[in-house]
This record gives C-alpha cells, sequence and structure tokens, in this order.
C-alpha cells in the first residue's frame, strides 16, 4: 500500500511517499521519498509562529514538494502529456480551495504534469495544531482525493508522534513490538501530556499542562534571554556549554505540581521566574548559558519526577517519549538514566533522528494505522481541521 502522507499542522510543511508492506502494527516501511520544508526563518523575526503565516508558507510550498516526492518516488516521468482539468473538476477545486484560492491552479497545473502517480491512500493530518495551517493540508488532500479518486484518512497529530518514537529504522523499518499498556509521554511546542495507551490506538489521557507546554516554555525562556526562536535547540546547546564549564547556577527555580497529588504540570510558573530573574539586567553569555542550564534542569526534574509517577502508578514496562522536546539531549539521557536506574524493567522508547520534530514520516504510520476505515473521496469532503482534535 503506497501511502501520500501530508503534515502541516504548525510550521513544518511535509510530504511523505510510503509503501507500507503487511498489515499494522505488523507492518514494514519503505520510504520511497520524503520531504520537508521548515518555515522557521520566516517566523523568526516574530520570535514565533503566527498561524496565517504559516498558512501562506504551506500554501507557497505544499504543491513544489509535493511534485518533488513524486519525482523521486517514481521518477521524473516521461513526456507524456496529461489530459487537463475539466471545467467540472476545476468548479470542484474551487469549491475546495474557497479560501486558499492560489491553490486551484497549482494543484491544477500538478495533476496536468503528473497525472495519477500509484499512490492507494493519502493520510493528512486533521489536528491538533494551527487551524488555518491545517486547512492547507486537509485541502490539499481531499483535492487529491477528488482528482485520484482514492480514500484519505484523516490522521492525528499526536498519534503520529507516539508511533514515531517506536518506529525502529534500525529493524527493517517496524513499529517496535511494545508491551501494553503502554505510558505515552507527549511533549512538543503545543502539548505536554501523559497518556494511558491500554493498545494500539487506544488512549486515555491521564495528566496534561495548565498553561503553557513545556516546548513553549522552552520557546518564551529562549526569547527571555536573547536566543532565536525556535528557543528548544539554543537553550539545549547553552545548557550543555554550562555544565561543561560548572558554571554556578543564576538562578533558583521552582518544580511546580511536584505535590499537586496528581500528574498534570505547569510550566509559566517557571518562565515567570526567569522573567523576574533577568528583569533590567544585562546579562553576559556566562548568565545566559547558566540560566538555560537552570532552565533545563527544572522542567527536566518536573517531567521525569511526574511521568515516573504515572509509570509506577499504572505499573506499566513500556514508556513512550515524542514530540519536538524528546530531541533534548539533556532530557534523554536523564530520563535514560533515571528508568535504567528505578525502573530497569521498563523499556523507554525515544524518536529516533529526524523523527521528534514535526515530519510527514509518522502521519503516514498513523495513517497505516488506521488504513483499514478510510474516508471515501466523497465521505472526505466532510474532513475539517481541528486545532483541537482529541486523541481517542
Ligand atoms: O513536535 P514539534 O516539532 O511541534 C509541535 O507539534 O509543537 O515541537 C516543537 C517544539 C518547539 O517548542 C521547540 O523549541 C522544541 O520542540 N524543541 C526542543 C528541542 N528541539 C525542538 N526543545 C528542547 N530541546 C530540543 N533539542
Ligand atoms: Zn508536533
Amino acid at each position: 500500500m503506497k501511502i501520500l502522507s501530508i503534515e502541516t499542522s504548525c510550521d513544518e510543511t511535509a510530504v511523505s511517499i510510503i509503501d507500507a508492506t503487511g498489515d499494522f502494527p505488523h507492518a514494514t516501511y519503505d520510504i520511497l521519498a520524503d520531504a520537508l520544508w521548515s518555515q522557521i526563518e520566516t517566523h523568526r523575526e516574530y520570535g514565533g509562529v503566527y498561524p496565517m503565516l504559516a498558512k501562506r508558507e504551506h500554501t507557497a510550498t505544499i504543491i513544489p514538494l509535493l511534485e518533488q516526492v513524486t519525482k523521486d518516488a517514481f521518477g521524473p516521468g516521461d513526456e507524456q502529456v496529461f489530459d487537463p482539468v475539466t471545467p467540472d473538476q476545476r468548479q470542484n477545486l474551487e469549491k475546495i480551495f474557497s479560501r486558499e484560492p492560489e491553490l486551484v491552479e497549482y494543484v491544477s497545473t500538478f495533476h496536468e504534469t503528473y497525472g495519477q502517480p500509484p499512490i492507494d491512500l493519502i493520510a493528512v493530518t486533521s489536528g491538533p495544531g494551527l487551524e488555518p495551517a491545517l486547512w492547507v493540508g486537509v485541502n490539499v488532500a481531499k483535492a487529491l482525493s477528488f482528482l485520484w479518486d482514492i480514500p484519505v484518512v484523516p490522521t492525528n497529530h499526536m498519534e503520529g508522534h507516539i508511533l514515531a518514537s517506536i518506529y525502529d529504522a534500525d529493524r527493517d523499518n517496524m513499529l517496535s513490538d511494545i508491551a501494553f499498556p503502554a505510558t505515552a509521554l507527549l511533549i512538543s511546542g503545543g502539548h505536554t501530556e501523559l497518556i494511558t495507551m491500554s493498545n494500539w490506538g487506544s488512549y486515555e489521557k491521564i495528566g496534561q499542562t495548565r498553561d503553557d507546554a513545556i516546548g513553549e516554555a522552552f520557546d518564551k525562556v529562549a526569547r527571555l534571554i536573547g536566543l532565536p526562536y525556535p528557543g528548544g535547540p539554543e537553550i539545549g546547546k547553552l545548557a550543555a556549554l554550562a555544565r561543561k564549564q560548572k558554571l554556578p547556577a543564576f538562578v533558583t527555580l521552582p518544580r511546580p505540581m511536584l505535590q499537586s497529588g496528581d500528574l498534570d504540570f505547569s510550566f509559566s510558573g517557571i518562565k515567570t521566574a526567569v522573567r523576574y530573574a533577568v528583569e533590567d539586567k544585562t546579562l553576559s553569555d556566562n548568565d545566559r548559558a547558566a540560566l538555560a542550564r537552570d532552565f533545563e534542569d527544572a522542567v527536566t526534574e518536573v517531567i521525569i519526577k511526574k511521568t515516573a509517577t504515572a509509570v509506577s502508578e499504572s505499573g506499566t514496562q513500556t514508556l513512550v517519549v515524542g514530540g519536538g522536546v524528546a530531541n533534548n539531549t539533556y532530557l534523554r539521557q536523564q530520563m535514560n538514566a533515571y528508568f535504567l536506574l528505578n525502573f530497569p524493567d521498563v523499556t523507554v522508547y525515544f524518536p529516533q533522528p529526524g523523527l521528534s520534530t514535526d515530519n510527514s514520516i509518522m502521519i503516514a504510520l498513523a495513517g497505516h494505522a488506521r488504513a483499514n476505515n478510510p474516508l471515501s473521496p466523497a465521505g472526505a469532503t466532510a474532513i475539517r481541521a481541528d486545532g483541537n482534535k482529541a486523541l481517542a
């Protein structure tokens, strides 16, 4: 089964073509083509992601990426000339792209140039994420489903993050055989959640942030100390430097919610403490590095302790960590070391390089997980982008 997957939930436009052999979850995956365009440079000057700007960028880049993966997967094609889009087809495209009118032309030209590639299914992120951004991917999926007459699976971005973490490129590109129930820790720019996964596709949220997501806290603290967006990787680099140089603490930061008696998180207090600590001060490079380290220490401790409580309360033997912040080297090291020492029977999964932050391979996996229940092209017209889409 060849799956075209599309991800446009935030500030990465990503498109892949993946050949799945076998049924989920025992399939092997052959990545035929994978393309990703990061909008980070565009958003950097504003210090964060603006949904309408993200939408504009997705609209401009999605069809060039689609062309690239089509060529990479199936060759440049011959000199064949395909039928032009008919007036009826065009009318329907205009309806689909009523809010992204440029895409009528882009998709028509793509269709007239490439015809119908041998793709069986389209998987597209329909949420959670920034709605104007999500709609671009969703509407392109609808348009291709209509033109090619193939089904669509709307996928959950967070399910994608979970599956990406247990995807094992070293072992025949399969998902790992994990023991259930599993605990999933999702840490990204928009989410901080603990989830019990009782089986494949079956999720229950057991804890979440009450304010900022952890990635958001990384980004905001980075901004406070004068580092560019996205702040997560920048803080990680500086914090490593501070540890190497054994810089003394710049500030003592709180460890919120450790005594809350539940599995919820809160990160806005840590951010506010950083704001007070830097107010009216001129920071030296060492101050910045020490602060980055103090912050990373605080959030890592909270994440580990809460996750340990979740794991011990539920008695699970599998911990799956996913999302952009799972890229953080220190958090990974500390978490692996902590669980090895305190929960030696628990297997901890982190995503492989390139699969922590947003990508479309994870969306192909999430699409394949639900491939036996796709929507027909007619049914796909009802897909809506849902910024708060829940894992279910
Ligand atoms: O999963 P993701 O790519 O997008 C969302 O779904 O939100 O996560 C992006 C977040 C950003 O807040 C970014 O700063 C953070 O992940 N991030 C990191 C690192 N790499 C990305 N945070 C800490 N350390 C990193 N190395
Ligand atoms: Zn994400």
